[in-house]
């Protein structure tokens, strides 16, 4: 393939890409945006692997078939309640990627000749550290965020002595390095020393971050593998790796930022682990009495209820509930009772988790409801089914300002007659804080898998 023809095809693919990040903005276009994306891959891959700079075809053709192979065979198997986890280790893959790009690049380094060749070396020479930097700082960060996502390591916050004044130092050091690496024509020492402090400083990063402020990070980390990624572009003079690395880093940020906004935390304090933020202990006692109730006795108080609104939560990912859900939700609609649903932001372990799992279930749009949209009518409504969520409805975030979680906007669901809560135990949610919702005189407690508690319901009525 020309050179000509590998550039044309760059831009082709690029557009592809950005037509994909706007069909993936709304759900009804997503699967498109999808399609777009694949499409804008597999054009980008040919274009690569057939393009003028490529040697050892087989070798690379071998080696996709290997990765390509462990990749399918990996997401096939991975529960969608695991998909963060998958997300924060092939995250992992691109910071280490980067990293050895740039080892690569370093040792390697391009021929240049001409006027500026003294200046253009330099700068190779700043793009290979800074790259590395990023990459390194990317590929600990994730494992860490995986191993907290999976339950490996604690998800609460890790709070070193001096931790900002250790994060602070991290960054100086690595500059003075840079200047180092960089007037020493390419020292081994400065560019091997920065990498073991950025793997140390993402580890720190993300360690730091503490439960409830996890899918920012995960987000964020999304932003840095893009920019690891157009770090490597850079080095690798691919431009459709440093427009794809642009796409990935600013959209990931923009996310981050919005999530940030709907919890309402402070971007810079979150990126810069946990930067600004009063550390406090969280209490896992139990704060009073709780009622519980059988599913007969929901069934009649739903049969009673005009208005009934629904907020799902993670363990209703993990119980799969959705499906009976929905049934459930049509035959109150049958009998003529307004059924809605109320998603917060960060419900469940993904961006968009709720949404998803419903609309697989088939469950109307229409009735599936932003926090901000439906958080003013909990006080006109019945019953309200708290299916498997406890940090999102958590009255805590409002009323105690140590609480971990304080200032997280929440669904406000004990301003409704009832609340059922659905749920196996009196444990805590991600965050690790106690719930003062159970405790509430309208709140009464259904004990179970959330699947079997709607069914049982749902057989009831
Ligand atoms: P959580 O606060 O995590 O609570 C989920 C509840 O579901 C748990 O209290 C658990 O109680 C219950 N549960 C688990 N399995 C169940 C089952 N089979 N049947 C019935 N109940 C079950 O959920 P949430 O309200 O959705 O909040 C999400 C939390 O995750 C937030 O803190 C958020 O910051 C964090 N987070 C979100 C994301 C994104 S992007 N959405 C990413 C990472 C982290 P039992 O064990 O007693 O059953």
């Amino acid at each position: 393939m020309s050179a000509g023809l590998t550039q044309a095809a760059y831009i082709i693919a690029a557009l592809f890409f950005i037509l994909s990040l706007a069909g993936l903005s709304k759900q009804e276009s997503a699967r498109a945006g999808n399609y777009y994306g694949i499409a804008g891959m597999t054009i980008a891959l040919l274009a690569t692997v057939f393009g003028p700079e490529s040697e050892g075809i087989s070798w690379i053709l071998l080696a996709m078939v290997i990765g390509g192979s462990i990749g399918v065979h990996y997401a096939k198997k991975v529960e969608m309640t695991e998909m963060p986890e998958l997300v924060a280790v092939l995250h992992s893959f691109v910071g280490m990627a980067a990293v050895l790009v740039g080892y690569n690049s370093f040792i390697t380094p391009p021929v240049y000749t001409g006027e500026f060749a003294h200046t253009e070396h330099l700068i190779h020479l700043v793009e290979v550290f800074l790259g590395v930097f990023i990459g390194a700082v990317t590929f600990t960060g994730s494992i860490v965020a995986f191993g907290k996502l999976r339950g490996l390591i604690s998800s609460s916050s890790l709070n070193l002595p001096h931790k900002h004044k250790l994060n602070l130092a991290a960054i100086l050091v690595s500059i003075a390095l840079m200047v180092s690496f960089v007037q020493s024509d390419g020292s081994y020492f400065a560019l091997i020393l920065m990498t073991f402090i950025a793997f140390a400083f993402g580890a720190h990063l993300v360690a730091s971050i503490g439960g409830a402020d996890m899918p920012v990070v995960v987000s964020m980390l999304n932003s840095y593998s893009g920019w690891a990624a157009a770090a490597a572009g850079f080095m690798l003079a691919n431009d459709l790796l440093i427009v794809t690395g642009a796409l990935v880093g600013s959209s990931g940020a923009i996310l981050s930022y919005i999530m940030c906004k709907a919890m309402n935390r402070s971007f810079i304090s979150v990126i810069a682990g946990g930067f600004g933020q009063v550390v406090v202990v969280s209490s896992e006692e139990e704060e009073g009495e709780y009622k519980s109730i059988s599913a007969q006795e929901v069934a009649d108080m739903l049969k009673d209820s005009r208005s009934v609104i629904i907020t799902p939560g993670y363990g209703m990912a993990v119980a799969q509930a959705q499906y009976p859900v929905h049934e459930l939700t049509e035959k109150l609609r049958a009998k003529g009772i307004d059924v809605r649903f109320g998603i917060h932001p960060v419900a469940g372990r993904l961006p968009g988790h709720m949404n998803v799992l419903l609309a697989e279930a088939r469950v109307p749009y229409d009735v599936v409801l932003e926090m901000d949209e439906i958080n003013d009518d909990f006080s006109k409504t019945d019953t309200v089914l708290v299916i498997g969520a406890n940090d999102t409805v958590n009255p805590a975030a409002l009323d105690d300002p140590n609480s971990p979680i304080a200032g997280m906007p929440v669904l406000e669901v004990w301003n409704a007659k009832n609340v059922i809560v659905f749920k196996r135990s009196m444990n805590t949610g991600y965050a690790g804080v106690q719930n003062p919702l159970f405790f509430k005189e309208n709140t009464s407690m259904l004990f179970g898998d959330a699947k079997e508690s709607v069914e049982a319901i749902s057989k009831a009525i």
